[in-house]
């Protein structure tokens, strides 16, 4: 019994082993197959050069303005993809529309991603302990600098666009540090 429990015991092993390995392969060569199919149908604009990129929520889907605003309440501040993947805020105002600015979570301090405090109405960033007023201000340190802004814009096919603000930022009437 001895016998058979150690040598079928590492032979099941390497047969998963070995499943997997095909699995992956097989897995590995019909993505590599697939690839030049998907992306014929991905718009070029959906790469996000020069004009801006498409807010995604966290699977990855173009976020829907109209579906978007009726599962989210006003003053929430929902992490979308945005700029150059960073995570971005997008802010429902209290008359239930959306923000005409992003807020960019990344902390000027070291990097953290700062989550939103509803029950604070700040942004907290959990590294260090800078604080932002809910329009992405510093209002405590260590951090340096606001959150940057990106614009979002509400399109006619009902998405969100994010572009670089270029402009002055209305919370501190500087120049953007961040373009
Ligand atoms: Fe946010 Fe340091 S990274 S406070």
């Amino acid at each position: 019994m001895s016998q058979v429990s150690s040598t079928d015991v590492p032979n099941l092993g390497r047969r998963q082993f070995m499943n997997l390995l095909t699995f992956g392969t097989i897995t590995g060569v019909a993505a590599g197959a697939l690839y030049p199919i998907v992306k014929y149908f991905i718009p070029p604009s959906a790469g996000g050069t020069g004009g801006g990129v498409t807010a995604k929520d966290a699977l990855g889907n173009d976020v829907i303005v109209s579906q978007f605003l009726t599962s989210h309440n006003a003053g929430d501040r929902t992490l979308a993809q945005g700029l150059k993947g960073d995570p971005t805020y997008l802010v429902v105002q209290e008359d239930k529309t959306l923000a005409n600015y992003g807020i960019n979570a990344v902390c000027t301090h070291l990097g953290c991603v700062v989550p939103w405090n509803a029950s604070e109405e700040k942004f907290m960033c959990p590294c260090h302990g800078s604080q932002y007023n809910a329009e992405g201000k510093v209002v405590r340190g260590p951090a340096p600098l606001s959150l940057a802004l990106a614009h979002a814009n509400v399109t006619d096919n009902d998405k969100v666009v994010f572009s670089t603000w270029t402009e002055t930022d209305f919370r501190t009437g500087e120049e953007p540090w961040w373009s």
